[in-house]
C-alpha cells in the first residue's frame, strides 16, 4: 500500500514537471528566426513581426509579416469582400425592385419619326472603347477579390489558375486604353457637365424617373452629370492607384502600396455598382435611351421629353426642319 502511495506521488511529480516545461513563457525561450523549423505564432509572440536578412539590394523584402500587414490582410480578405458584396448585390437588388415597381420609363408622347444627332461617331467610339475596357477590368478585378472563395470551388484549381492568368493580363493591358478613354471623356463632355440651377430643379422633381414628370434639362441632366463625375473621378483614382500597384514601390513604401490597394479596390467596387445603375437606365430602364449611344440619333419626342432645353438650343442653331428622318425608327414602325 505504501509503495502504491509512493508511486502516485512520483507520477504526480513527473506530470507537474512536464507542465512547467510546456507552460514556460515563449519569451523565455530563445527563438532563432532563421532556424529551419520555426512556428509563425512563436515568432509573432517574440517580435510582433517576422523579419530576416535578404541578399538583394532592397532590404524591405526582408520583412515577411508585420502588424500593419496583418490588418491590411484582414481588410483585403474580409472587409473588402463585404463592401463589394453589399454594394454590387445591393445595387442589383435595388434595380430589380425598382424595375418591378416603376417599370421602364416610356416614351410617353410616342415617336415622331424624326430624329436628331445626339452623339457623333467619335463620341460613341470613345464611349464603347472605355465601356468595353471597364467591363473586362471589372470582371478581371473582381476575380482577384472574389475568385478564390466563389469561382475556385466551382471550376477547380487548374481552370482557375489558367483563367486568372489571362484575366490578370487583361487587367494590366486594358488599363491603358481605359485611361485614354477616361481622359477623352473628361475633355469631350466637360462643357455639358458643369452643375447648374437646372440640375437642382431636376433632382427636386425626381428626374422624371421616380414619377412621370419631365423636368427640363440641357444636353446632360443631373443624373448623367453624376455618372460623368463618377467616371472622371473614379476612373482617375483607379488609374492612379492601379499604376502604383502595377509598378510597385516607385511611389511610397509598403504603407503606400497598402493604401493604393485599399483605394483602388474600394473605389472599383463602388464604381461597378454605379455603372450597373448606368447600364440599367441606358437599356431596360428607359425607352429610346440606347439609340443615343447605338445609332447616335434619338427621336425628337425623346429629346423633347428628356432634354427639352438641349433640343431648344439645337433647334435654334440648325432650325427644326434640319432634322433628318431616322431610318431605324422607320424600320421599326
Ligand atoms: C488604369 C486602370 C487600372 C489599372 C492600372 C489597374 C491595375 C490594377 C492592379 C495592378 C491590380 C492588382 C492586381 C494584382 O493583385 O495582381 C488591380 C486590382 C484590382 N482592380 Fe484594377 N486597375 C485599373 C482599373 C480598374 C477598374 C476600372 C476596375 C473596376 C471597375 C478595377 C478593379 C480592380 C479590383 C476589384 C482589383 C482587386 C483588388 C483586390 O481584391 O485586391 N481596376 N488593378
Amino acid at each position: 500500500m505504501a509503495s502504491f502511495g509512493r508511486f502516485i506521488r512520483l507520477a504526480l511529480g513527473a506530470c507537474a514537471l512536464v507542465l512547467v516545461i510546456v507552460a514556460a513563457p515563449a519569451s523565455a525561450q530563445q527563438v532563432n528566426p532563421t532556424a529551419s523549423s520555426v512556428k509563425e505564432q512563436q515568432l509573432l509572440q517574440e517580435l510582433n513581426r517576422i523579419q530576416g536578412r535578404v541578399s538583394i539590394p532592397d532590404q524591405r523584402s526582408g520583412v515577411l509579416e508585420q502588424p500593419q500587414g496583418r490588418e491590411w490582410r484582414e481588410f483585403r480578405n474580409v472587409t473588402l469582400r463585404w463592401i463589394g458584396g453589399v454594394a454590387i448585390v445591393g445595387m442589383l437588388a435595388l434595380l430589380v425592385v425598382f424595375y418591378l415597381t416603376r417599370g421602364m420609363v416610356r416614351l410617353e408622347s410616342g415617336r415622331s419619326g424624326r430624329s436628331i444627332v445626339r452623339f457623333t461617331m467619335f463620341e460613341r467610339f470613345v464611349h464603347w472603347m472605355t465601356a468595353t475596357c471597364f467591363i473586362i477590368l471589372a470582371i478581371s478585378g473582381l476575380n482577384i477579390t472574389f475568385g478564390r472563395p466563389l469561382l475556385l470551388p466551382l471550376i477547380g484549381f487548374e481552370a482557375f489558375s489558367e483563367w486568372s492568368q489571362w484575366a490578370k493580363y487583361a487587367h494590366s493591358y486594358l488599363s491603358f486604353p481605359f485611361t485614354i478613354g477616361v481622359i477623352l471623356i473628361f475633355l469631350m463632355w466637360i462643357a455639358g457637365n458643369i452643375p447648374n440651377k437646372v440640375d437642382v430643379a431636376w433632382i427636386r422633381r425626381g428626374g422624371g424617373i421616380v414619377g412621370h414628370d419631365h423636368p427640363p434639362a440641357y444636353r446632360f441632366n443631373a443624373g448623367q452629370k453624376m455618372i460623368y463625375w463618377i467616371v472622371v473621378i473614379g476612373g482617375g483614382l483607379v488609374a492612379a492607384t492601379g499604376y502604383q500597384l502595377m509598378f510597385p514601390f516607385y511611389i511610397g513604401g509598403i504603407g503606400g502600396m497598402q493604401m493604393a490597394q485599399i483605394i483602388h479596390s474600394v473605389v472599383a467596387v463602388l464604381f461597378v455598382a454605379a455603372m450597373i445603375a448606368h447600364i440599367y437606365i441606358g437599356t431596360i430602364g428607359m425607352e429610346g435611351a440606347f439609340e443615343a449611344m447605338g445609332s447616335g440619333e434619338v427621336d425628337l419626342n425623346w429629346a423633347r421629353e428628356h432634354h427639352s432645353l438641349w433640343l431648344e438650343e439645337q433647334s435654334g442653331r440648325t432650325g427644326p426642319n434640319d432634322q433628318r428622318p431616322q431610318q431605324a425608327t422607320a424600320a421599326a414602325e
